[in-house]
């Protein structure tokens, strides 16, 4: 007989039916025995009548463990007195495909750390599904947007000669007798470099690494960067202009389909920005946070804004501007990478920005600098230009002005959601202490 999911089955009041799932709780009850199936569709109580023999202890028979893996045969009756939308199955055969040793180790009171140690039966969660769901609804729909606007996808390496973001954060191996290899930071070198081939317009959903002891809700030391290319942009007003489009698009296609559900289990409304985002230049920002009577944290680099002053900001466009995004813009030169275009008249800033929502960096994005001269210039400033010369390179024969951004997918579905911690948006969490499983 052919398996239907649980939710079809449930539809096929007094047929039999063959489901197959994961045994979530089991419960007696005198010569009863109540098993609660689930699979990726639905739950069912499958209610089992003890055989005589076996309540009597005459033949000894394995007893049903939460998380069995089993293989059901039955007839799908009413039964208002059931809680799951009043159904019951009564199974003419329960086939234990993979058994569950008895005593699962995580429950309810789990810490973090236990949860993610047994990620696999966090996951079985229905709550944790619906995260993956939203996720692979959110890179659906961003790609929809790039395929109808003539965008190329790249897969560029993650095994790299030098570092592209700042040298500090990377991690090294041994490669062969090349000496050293760093694993990929970010696409940045290589989507300009689709750039400097003609390509126009690309993108990148692929892992990147980053070695930085951060303990933060918000760091990862490998995760899926979005990565977005354009050429022949006037300015990063451009980049800003299309971003803002794309994520409007992303979300209203997420709207139109999970808004029920993420009220339900995450409490969250699923809003559909209005365009454009407010932008705020960073010299702006102080000034509203000084308004603000902000203190910035001792240990914030110069000129940079510290986490705490990114929900104040966020809190102050919320009530001026009724908008969970904003554009920060103009960052200082010295806390921006080497390869973002600076401002001709005021070199001491880049015509740059980050996005937040809802007071979280989730881009960060820039016109590049393509004038090889001038790029060449800022890398030997930032003491770089022999190990970067190939990506110089790119910028020898011809290449059109262009900009772009990075977006890291956890922090968009960690937002989307409101999800406290970074670790609930990834499928299997990487950080200085974990490497497990
Ligand atoms: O801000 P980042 O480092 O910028 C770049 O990688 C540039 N190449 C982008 C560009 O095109 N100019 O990273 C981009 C985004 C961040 O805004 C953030 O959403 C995410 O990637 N991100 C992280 N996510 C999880 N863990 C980390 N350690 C992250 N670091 C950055
Ligand atoms: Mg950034």
């Amino acid at each position: 007989m052919q398996r239907l999911p649980i939710a079809t089955a449930k539809r096929s009041v007094g047929d039999t039916v063959r489901i197959c799932g994961f045994i979530e709780t089991v419960r007696k009850h005198k010569r009863m025995e109540f098993l609660v199936v689930a699979d990726r569709s639905g739950r069912i109580q499958v209610a089992r009548e003890i055989p005589a023999e076996e309540a009597a202890g005459e033949v000894h028979a394995r007893a049903f463990a939460p998380g069995d893996a089993v293989d059901i045969t039955g007839r799908v009756i009413a039964n208002f007195t059931v809680a799951l939308d009043g159904l019951e199955l009564v199974p003419d055969s329960i086939a234990v495909a993979g058994p569950a040793q008895h005593g699962l180790p995580i429950n309810e009171m789990s810490g973090r750390e236990a949860l993610l140690d047994w990620r696999y039966l966090a996951l079985r969660e229905p709550r944790n599904r619906l995260v993956f769901e939203v996720a692979t609804a959110v890179e659906h729909a961003m790609r929809l947007h790039w395929h109808e606007q003539d965008f190329l996808e790249l897969h560029s390496p993650k095994l790299m000669h030098s570092a592209s973001e700042s040298g500090a954060e990377t991690f090294s191996l041994e490669y062969f007798h090349l000496g050293h290899a760093y694993l990929a930071q970010s696409p940045q070198f290589y989507k300009q470099m689709a750039i400097a081939a003609g390509f126009e317009r690309v993108f990148e959903i692929g892992p990147v690494f980053r070695a930085e002891a951060s303990f933060t809700s918000r760091h990862a030391t490998e995760f899926t960067s979005v990565d977005v290319e354009l050429a022949w942009i006037e300015s990063h007003e451009d980049v800003m202009a299309w971003e803002e489009r794309w994520i409007a698009f992303v979300l209203q296609q997420l709207h139109s389909r999970y808004s029920e559900a993420v009220q339900r289990e995450f409490n969250t409304a699923i809003r559909v920005p209005s365009l454009p985002f407010p932008r705020l230049t960073m010299e702006e920002a102080h000034q509203v946070l000084s308004l603000r009577k902000y203190a910035m944290a001792a240990n914030t680099r110069r000129g940079d804004i510290d986490p705490g002053g990114l929900h104040e900001l966020a809190q102050y466009v919320e009530e001026t501007f009724g908008s969970e995004f904003y554009f920060l813009t103009d960052y200082p030169s010295s806390l921006r990478p080497f390869y973002h275009m600076r401002y001709t008249e005021a070199p001491h800033l880049t015509r740059s920005f980050d996005l937040m929502w809802k007071g979280i960096e989730i881009t960060t994005g820039a016109q590049r600098e393509h004038r090889y001269a001038v790029l060449q210039e800022q890398a030997q400033k930032a003491g770089l230009s022999h190990s970067v010369q190939y990506y110089l390179d790119f910028f020898k024969y011809g290449c059109p002005p262009h900009g772009g951004f990075g977006l890291g997918l956890a922090r968009f579905v960690m937002c989307l959601l409101q999800l406290e911690n970074i670790r609930d948006a990834t499928f299997l969490f990487r950080g200085p202490r974990r490497l497990t499983p």
